[in-house]
Protein backbone atom coordinates (compact mmCIF):
# COMPACT_ATOMS: atom_id res chain seq x y z
CA UNK A 1 0.00 0.00 0.00
CA UNK A 2 1.58 3.63 -1.26
CA UNK A 3 2.15 6.01 1.68
CA UNK A 4 0.91 9.28 1.62
CA UNK A 5 3.30 11.60 -0.02
CA UNK A 6 4.73 14.68 2.30
CA UNK A 7 6.33 17.81 1.36
CA UNK A 8 8.61 18.66 4.16
CA UNK A 9 10.18 22.45 3.45
CA UNK A 10 13.12 22.93 4.73
CA UNK A 11 13.89 26.72 6.81
CA UNK A 12 17.54 26.54 6.10
CA UNK A 13 16.87 28.77 2.66
CA UNK A 14 14.63 31.04 5.04
CA UNK A 15 15.27 34.27 5.20
CA UNK A 16 15.63 34.27 9.00
CA UNK A 17 15.34 37.90 9.69
CA UNK A 18 12.22 37.14 9.64
CA UNK A 19 11.92 33.25 10.11
CA UNK A 20 8.45 33.21 12.35
CA UNK A 21 6.44 34.81 9.27
CA UNK A 22 8.90 32.56 7.09
CA UNK A 23 7.17 29.50 9.19
CA UNK A 24 3.92 30.88 8.90
CA UNK A 25 3.86 31.15 4.98
CA UNK A 26 4.86 27.81 4.71
CA UNK A 27 2.01 26.44 7.10
CA UNK A 28 -0.50 28.18 4.82
CA UNK A 29 1.01 27.15 1.72
CA UNK A 30 0.66 23.71 2.26
CA UNK A 31 3.77 21.92 3.39
CA UNK A 32 3.07 19.06 5.44
CA UNK A 33 5.86 19.01 7.75
CA UNK A 34 8.45 21.19 8.33
CA UNK A 35 12.17 20.51 8.11
CA UNK A 36 14.83 21.97 10.01
CA UNK A 37 18.54 21.28 9.40
CA UNK A 38 20.63 21.73 12.03
CA UNK A 39 24.52 21.56 11.80
CA UNK A 40 27.60 21.80 14.05
CA UNK A 41 30.60 22.74 11.44
CA UNK A 42 31.92 19.57 12.48
CA UNK A 43 29.41 16.59 11.44
CA UNK A 44 29.17 18.63 8.08
CA UNK A 45 31.27 21.81 6.80
CA UNK A 46 28.46 24.30 7.65
CA UNK A 47 26.79 25.64 11.11
CA UNK A 48 23.03 26.54 10.65
CA UNK A 49 21.11 27.11 14.22
CA UNK A 50 19.78 25.21 17.20
CA UNK A 51 17.57 24.21 19.92
CA UNK A 52 16.52 27.87 20.77
CA UNK A 53 15.82 29.19 17.22
CA UNK A 54 13.66 25.97 16.62
CA UNK A 55 12.02 26.76 19.89
CA UNK A 56 11.04 30.13 18.98
CA UNK A 57 9.12 28.80 16.46
CA UNK A 58 7.38 26.16 17.47
CA UNK A 59 4.37 28.28 18.45
CA UNK A 60 4.07 29.21 15.21
CA UNK A 61 2.83 26.29 13.35
CA UNK A 62 1.02 22.81 14.42
CA UNK A 63 3.13 21.07 11.59
CA UNK A 64 5.12 18.58 12.63
CA UNK A 65 8.78 19.39 13.05
CA UNK A 66 10.85 17.11 10.82
CA UNK A 67 14.44 17.79 12.79
CA UNK A 68 17.11 16.49 10.89
CA UNK A 69 20.48 16.52 13.05
CA UNK A 70 23.79 16.96 11.24
CA UNK A 71 25.50 16.87 14.36
CA UNK A 72 28.26 14.56 16.12
CA UNK A 73 28.37 13.77 18.58
CA UNK A 74 24.51 13.55 18.22
CA UNK A 75 23.29 11.45 21.90
CA UNK A 76 23.80 14.42 24.38
CA UNK A 77 21.38 16.54 22.47
CA UNK A 78 18.54 14.19 21.33
CA UNK A 79 16.37 15.56 24.57
CA UNK A 80 17.02 19.09 24.00
CA UNK A 81 15.54 19.03 20.97
CA UNK A 82 12.72 16.65 21.94
CA UNK A 83 11.79 18.75 24.88
CA UNK A 84 11.79 22.03 22.07
CA UNK A 85 9.13 20.16 20.17
CA UNK A 86 10.67 18.17 17.58
CA UNK A 87 7.80 15.34 16.34
CA UNK A 88 10.67 13.00 14.19
CA UNK A 89 14.60 12.93 15.00
CA UNK A 90 16.70 11.96 12.13
CA UNK A 91 20.34 11.29 13.15
CA UNK A 92 23.01 10.58 10.52
CA UNK A 93 24.25 7.07 10.87
CA UNK A 94 27.81 7.85 11.59
CA UNK A 95 26.49 10.74 14.35
CA UNK A 96 27.73 8.08 17.14
CA UNK A 97 29.26 5.13 18.48
CA UNK A 98 25.86 3.43 18.74
CA UNK A 99 23.36 4.55 16.29
CA UNK A 100 20.53 1.63 17.67
CA UNK A 101 20.66 3.23 20.98
CA UNK A 102 20.35 6.83 19.44
CA UNK A 103 17.23 4.79 18.06
CA UNK A 104 16.02 3.50 21.26
CA UNK A 105 17.20 7.19 23.23
CA UNK A 106 14.79 9.01 20.21
CA UNK A 107 11.82 6.65 20.88
CA UNK A 108 12.05 6.83 24.62
CA UNK A 109 11.41 10.67 24.47
CA UNK A 110 8.23 9.90 22.50
CA UNK A 111 9.23 11.07 18.81
CA UNK A 112 9.37 9.49 15.27
CA UNK A 113 12.94 8.18 14.91
CA UNK A 114 15.10 8.33 11.89
CA UNK A 115 18.24 7.14 10.26
CA UNK A 116 19.92 9.87 7.63
CA UNK A 117 22.51 8.15 4.67
CA UNK A 118 25.29 10.16 3.22
CA UNK A 119 25.61 9.17 -0.44
CA UNK A 120 28.34 6.97 0.41
CA UNK A 121 26.63 5.30 3.47
CA UNK A 122 25.52 2.22 2.18
CA UNK A 123 21.95 0.42 2.98
CA UNK A 124 23.25 -1.77 4.74
CA UNK A 125 23.78 0.74 7.91
CA UNK A 126 20.14 0.51 8.86
CA UNK A 127 19.42 -3.16 8.23
CA UNK A 128 20.23 -4.53 11.94
CA UNK A 129 17.59 -1.42 12.97
CA UNK A 130 14.94 -1.63 11.22
CA UNK A 131 12.80 -2.04 14.17
CA UNK A 132 13.41 0.95 15.94
CA UNK A 133 12.74 2.96 12.81
CA UNK A 134 10.28 5.33 11.91
CA UNK A 135 11.97 7.06 8.54
CA UNK A 136 14.69 6.71 7.00
CA UNK A 137 16.25 9.66 4.96
CA UNK A 138 18.70 9.42 1.67
CA UNK A 139 20.57 12.18 1.24
CA UNK A 140 20.33 12.72 -2.69
CA UNK A 141 23.56 15.63 -1.73
CA UNK A 142 26.19 15.32 0.00
CA UNK A 143 24.81 17.18 3.88
CA UNK A 144 26.09 20.69 4.91
CA UNK A 145 24.30 23.15 1.86
CA UNK A 146 21.27 24.21 0.16
CA UNK A 147 21.22 24.56 -3.58
CA UNK A 148 23.15 21.68 -4.46
CA UNK A 149 22.51 19.59 -7.71
CA UNK A 150 20.89 15.97 -6.96
CA UNK A 151 22.84 13.18 -7.36
CA UNK A 152 21.49 10.56 -9.90
CA UNK A 153 22.85 7.08 -8.79
CA UNK A 154 20.54 7.89 -5.40
CA UNK A 155 17.79 6.45 -7.47
CA UNK A 156 19.06 3.04 -6.93
CA UNK A 157 19.88 3.79 -3.40
CA UNK A 158 16.19 4.95 -2.60
CA UNK A 159 14.76 2.03 -4.27
CA UNK A 160 16.80 -1.00 -2.26
CA UNK A 161 15.55 0.94 1.01
CA UNK A 162 11.83 0.60 -0.31
CA UNK A 163 13.40 -3.61 -0.63
CA UNK A 164 14.74 -3.15 2.83
CA UNK A 165 11.61 -2.00 4.58
CA UNK A 166 9.00 -3.43 2.48
CA UNK A 167 5.90 -4.28 4.57
CA UNK A 168 6.94 -2.10 7.47
CA UNK A 169 5.62 1.59 8.71
CA UNK A 170 8.75 3.19 7.36
CA UNK A 171 8.54 6.62 5.90
CA UNK A 172 11.32 7.15 2.96
CA UNK A 173 12.38 10.63 3.13
CA UNK A 174 14.92 12.19 0.33
CA UNK A 175 16.50 15.89 0.71
CA UNK A 176 19.13 17.59 -1.49
CA UNK A 177 18.04 19.05 -4.83
CA UNK A 178 14.63 17.97 -4.88
CA UNK A 179 12.33 20.39 -7.52
CA UNK A 180 9.58 19.39 -9.46
CA UNK A 181 11.98 18.00 -12.68
CA UNK A 182 13.56 15.19 -9.84
CA UNK A 183 10.27 14.91 -7.56
CA UNK A 184 9.03 12.33 -9.95
CA UNK A 185 11.82 10.27 -10.26
CA UNK A 186 12.29 10.09 -7.08
CA UNK A 187 8.84 9.10 -6.26
CA UNK A 188 8.61 6.42 -8.50
CA UNK A 189 11.95 4.85 -6.89
CA UNK A 190 10.07 4.35 -3.48
CA UNK A 191 10.05 8.06 -1.77
CA UNK A 192 7.41 9.22 -0.03
CA UNK A 193 9.17 12.33 2.05
CA UNK A 194 10.37 14.83 -0.07
CA UNK A 195 12.30 17.82 1.81
CA UNK A 196 13.30 20.82 -0.96
CA UNK A 197 15.09 23.91 0.59
CA UNK A 198 15.83 26.28 -2.09
CA UNK A 199 13.34 25.11 -4.87
CA UNK A 200 10.47 26.42 -2.32
CA UNK A 201 12.18 29.91 -1.12
CA UNK A 202 13.09 31.00 -4.92
CA UNK A 203 9.91 31.23 -5.17
CA UNK A 204 7.82 34.14 -4.38
CA UNK A 205 4.64 32.31 -3.74
CA UNK A 206 5.37 28.88 -1.31
CA UNK A 207 1.84 27.32 -2.31
CA UNK A 208 2.42 27.48 -5.61
CA UNK A 209 6.21 26.23 -5.28
CA UNK A 210 4.95 22.91 -3.22
CA UNK A 211 1.79 22.44 -5.34
CA UNK A 212 4.60 22.15 -8.55
CA UNK A 213 6.53 19.77 -6.29
CA UNK A 214 3.30 17.43 -5.64
CA UNK A 215 2.29 17.40 -9.69
CA UNK A 216 6.36 16.28 -10.31
CA UNK A 217 5.89 13.99 -7.61
CA UNK A 218 3.16 12.65 -9.79
CA UNK A 219 4.13 12.48 -12.98
CA UNK A 220 4.74 9.10 -14.43
CA UNK A 221 7.65 10.14 -17.28
CA UNK A 222 11.13 11.48 -16.04
C1 LIG B 1 21.42 19.72 3.26
C2 LIG B 1 20.13 19.82 4.03
C3 LIG B 1 18.95 20.01 3.19
C4 LIG B 1 18.97 21.27 2.39
C5 LIG B 1 18.23 21.01 1.12
O1 LIG B 1 22.44 19.40 4.13
O2 LIG B 1 19.91 18.66 4.80
O3 LIG B 1 17.74 19.88 3.90
O4 LIG B 1 18.40 22.36 3.04
O5 LIG B 1 18.36 22.10 0.31
P1 LIG B 1 17.97 22.11 -1.21
O6 LIG B 1 16.54 21.71 -1.31
O7 LIG B 1 18.23 23.52 -1.59
O8 LIG B 1 18.90 21.14 -1.90
ZN1 LIG C 1 17.89 18.18 5.76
Amino acid sequence: MARPLLISPSILAADFAVLGEEVRALDAGGADWIHIDVMDGHFVPNISFGVPVMQSIRSVTKKPFDVHLMISPVDPFLESFARAGADGITVHAEAGPHLDRSLQAIRSLGKRAGVSLNPSTPVSAIRHVLDRLDLVLVMTVNPGFGGQAFIPAMLEKITEVRELVRGRNIDIEVDGGITPETAGAVVRAGANVLVAGSNIFKSKDYAAAIKALRVGAESISA
